[in-house]
This record gives C-alpha cells, structure tokens and sequence, in this order.
C-alpha cells in the first residue's frame, strides 16, 4: 500500500493546525495583565489559566505590574519610572496585549486604568497604537465584570489599541471557578479561554497582515 509523502503532514495535523489558526509559520507573542494587586485575585487566576491553554504558536507572558506606580504626568518625563519603562516595552515586544480586569463601581479598576494610561503615553508613541488587544475578566457577581469591559472599549479611540471583538470572557460568580490552590475547575471555562487565544491570534495575525 502506498504511504503518505514523507514531510506532508496527515490530516489531523493539518485539520488541527486549521483549528488553532496557526498556518503562518511566525510565533506569536502575548503579553497579559491582571489590573488587580491583591494576591488572591480571581483574575491574576484568571490569566495564569489562560496562559496554561495557550496553543503550542502562541507564547503568553504574564506582566508583573506591581511596581507600577499611579499615573502622574510629572513623572511621565524622558526618564520615566523603571516599572514604566519595562511595562512600555514589554507591550511593543509582543505582538498582542491581554487585559483582565476586575470590575470596580461600575467601572475598571484603578489599577486597570492606570497601567493603560502609562502604556498610552506618550501619544506620539504609545505602545498601544495600533497593538492588538483583548479584554477579558470576571467579577463575583453575576454581570462577570461587562461594564468593565465596556470601560476598557471605551478607551481604544484615544489610545490606539485594537480591540478583539468576539469572543467575549465575562466570567461569573468567579471565586467558583477556581480551586484552593488557584486552578481552573470550570472545563466549559477553559475551552472558552482556548478560543479565546485563537481568536486573538487569528485577528493578531489579520492586523499584522495588513500593516
Ligand atoms: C472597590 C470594589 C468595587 C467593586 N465593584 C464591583 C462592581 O461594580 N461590580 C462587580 O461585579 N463586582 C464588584 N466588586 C467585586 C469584585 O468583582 C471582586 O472583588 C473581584 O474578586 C475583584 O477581582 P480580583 O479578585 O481579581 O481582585 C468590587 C470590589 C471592590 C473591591
């Protein structure tokens, strides 16, 4: 019986790359942040999930932001604060920002909404202009966090960032999705974070074609 060319790969690998989005041959990279500094945050559990489900073309970094101070313009000098400058460039490095943000009043956290206008700044050269990005996060209640995402959208025109429109990650009731120990328990969740990376490197790859 004839067997397959050699170096073509058999219909599963390729049906399974379609799936994942990957038939370019480039690597992606993503840079995520959890806006929330408390050291059980459900969505710092959130993004550690999400990068534990990445596909094998797309590599996740996790933002430390902790160091990042409040936005002060006076500070927003040449020399801007080590935090800043490490923030600043670990976006223009990667090829798309996650965002995962808890929701506060209604709104962003403050901690969301400040890494956002370090990383806007300077509008000449912001290191969101034209980024592509996502917002995802979850909130104890049962609205997971909507108007805090709809915050986030509402800042794409002045900041550049090119926002993902579907699919959406609202998680919640979130304190249920997570065990003890900060791992995902929700198998419905963590096939929705893997789409979700999917789709961000489907439209990451759509933007970069174009530029
Ligand atoms: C100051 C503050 C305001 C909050 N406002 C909201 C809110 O408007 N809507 C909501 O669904 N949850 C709200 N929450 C509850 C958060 O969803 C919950 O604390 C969540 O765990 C925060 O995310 P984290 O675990 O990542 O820190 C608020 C919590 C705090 C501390």
């Amino acid at each position: 019986m004839l067997s397959l060319a050699v170096g073509f790969p058999n219909k599963e690998a390729i049906d399974r790359r379609l799936e994942w989005g990957l038939m370019a041959e480039k690597k992606l990279t993503f840079a995520g942040f959890a806006g929330s500094l408390r050291k059980g945050s459900y969505n710092r559990m959130l993004l550690r999930a999400l990068k534990q489900v990445a596909p094998p073309d797309v590599v996740m970094n996790i933002l430390d932001i902790s160091g990042i101070p409040l936005y002060n313009q006076d500070l927003d000098i040449e020399d801007p604060p080590k935090a800043v400058r490490i923030l600043r460039d670990a976006i223009r490095a990667a090829d798309a920002l996650v965002i995962v943000s808890p929701e506060h009043n209604y709104s962003v956290s403050g901690v969301t909404k400040t890494v956002i206008e370090w990383a806007s700044r300077p509008p000449e050269n912001s290191a969101l202009e034209g980024k592509p990005c996502a917002v995802m996060g979850g909130s104890t209640s049962g609205f997971g966090g909507v108007r805090a995402q709809l915050a986030v959208r509402q800042m794409s025109p002045e900041s550049g960032m090119m926002l993902l429109q579907d699919p959406e990650i609202r998680v919640s009731r979130i304190h249920t999705k997570f065990d003890e120990k900060g791992q995902l328990v929700d198998e419905d969740l963590r096939r929705d974070l893997a789409e979700f990376l999917q789709a961000l490197a489907a439209w990451t790859r759509k933007l970069q074609a174009q530029s």
